[in-house]
């Protein structure tokens, strides 16, 4: 019977923390070959006849005990494995990472290329009067663009200068850098222009350019060939076909537009256009006092949308302003 106390206690203690123990305990005591609870209820008959009952009982005792333990703690491993809050075994849950905007991942490859050639960064803003916009690039006071139809005006203009206006082109930037520095200069400005312009696929009424300036003594049109090939070339790659088209633009003689060649998987392809460019009108260096006869220089602007779209095969301008997280998740 001392035996058996020892017994009880060695149950009442036994440590049931996981599934694992409660198992080994089980087939310690349970266990069909050499369970303890078993092996006692066998030595009954051996066991003398007057302290048979007691004996019985005692051992039952144990055997409901043992069943008692097992159940409730096979119910607390299981309870707690259904409450837990946190499973700490699966792998952590990674933040949302946002990615950078593909018409920002487009621009900053523009103006790394530029900055190789040692041109530096600046901006200029985007509330602008028409002094800086229009009349000292050389725009005539009835040229069209200067209509409310084309341009989105914040304060009527009275005297073909005074208007405030969204820019409708980064060249103004040209004027107030031209203002502030004399030259040497050599520049390439980002950033945002508006135009009250019908909203389809390919045209939104705000979109991004890169505009370059660069002035010197003797800058001639064989450099600016020579920086937006090395510019075409360094963004769509080596064997890149570009072409000059004659154009015209106020602020510039002669003037340019540049397409690139984009071929499609048929074998044939297409001129897409870039930028516009050309040799600074003498009248704008006038505008800024920098001396004609002394100076000359070269200038181009380009729509980074339309180089984002090249570039990431995208065929509707409007998804680049519409946030869609499934769209922007892709860059
Ligand atoms: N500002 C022109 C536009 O918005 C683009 C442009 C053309 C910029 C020729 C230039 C340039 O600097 O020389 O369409």
């Amino acid at each position: 019977m001392e035996v058996l106390e020892d017994i009880r206690s060695d149950i009442a203690e036994a440590d049931l923390s996981s599934p694992e123990a409660v198992e080994s305990f089980r087939v310690k005591y349970l266990g069909k070959k050499r369970g303890l609870i078993v092996d006692l209820l066998k030595k009954i008959p051996e066991v003398a006849p007057e302290n048979r009952r007691a004996y019985g009982q005692s051992v039952n005792g144990l055997k409901a005990l043992v069943e008692e333990r097992i159940s409730a703690s096979r119910e607390q491993v299981e309870h707690r494995g259904y409450r837990a809050p946190v499973d700490v075994t699966l792998p952590g849950r990674l933040p949302a990472i946002g990615t950078l905007h593909p018409i920002t991942q487009t621009r900053d490859a523009v103006l790394r290329i530029f900055e190789r050639y040692g041109f530096g960064v600046a901006d200029g803003p985007e509330l602008e009067d028409e002094w800086h916009n229009f009349t000292a690039l050389n725009f005539p006071s009835d040229h069209p663009a200067r209509d409310m139809q084309d341009t989105l005006f914040v304060e009527q203009s009275v005297d073909g200068n005074s208007g405030v206006l969204l820019r409708t082109h980064t060249s103004p930037s040209q004027i107030r850098i031209m203002k502030e520095t004399s030259p040497p200069v050599r520049v390439v400005v980002p950033g945002r222009v508006y135009r009250n312009e019908a909203i389809s696929y390919k045209s939104y009424c705000l979109f991004h350019q890169v505009e370059g300036l660069y002035v010197d003594r003797s800058v001639s049109l064989a450099d600016l060939r020579y920086i937006l090939h090395m510019f075409a070339r360094a963004m769509f790659g080596e064997d890149v076909r570009m072409r000059f088209r004659p154009s015209f633009f106020p602020f510039t003689e002669p003037s340019a537009e540049v397409d690139i060649w984009f071929p499609d998987e048929t074998g044939g392809g297409r001129w897409m256009e870039i930028l516009g460019c050309g040799m600074v009108d003498p009248n704008v260096l006038k505008a800024v006092d920098v001396d004609p006869d002394d100076y000359s220089g070269y200038a181009f602007g380009m729509g980074i949308e339309r180089i984002a779209m090249l570039r990431y095969g995208i065929t509707d301008i409007r998804v680049l302003y519409e946030n869609d997280v499934r769209f922007l998740d892709q860059f």
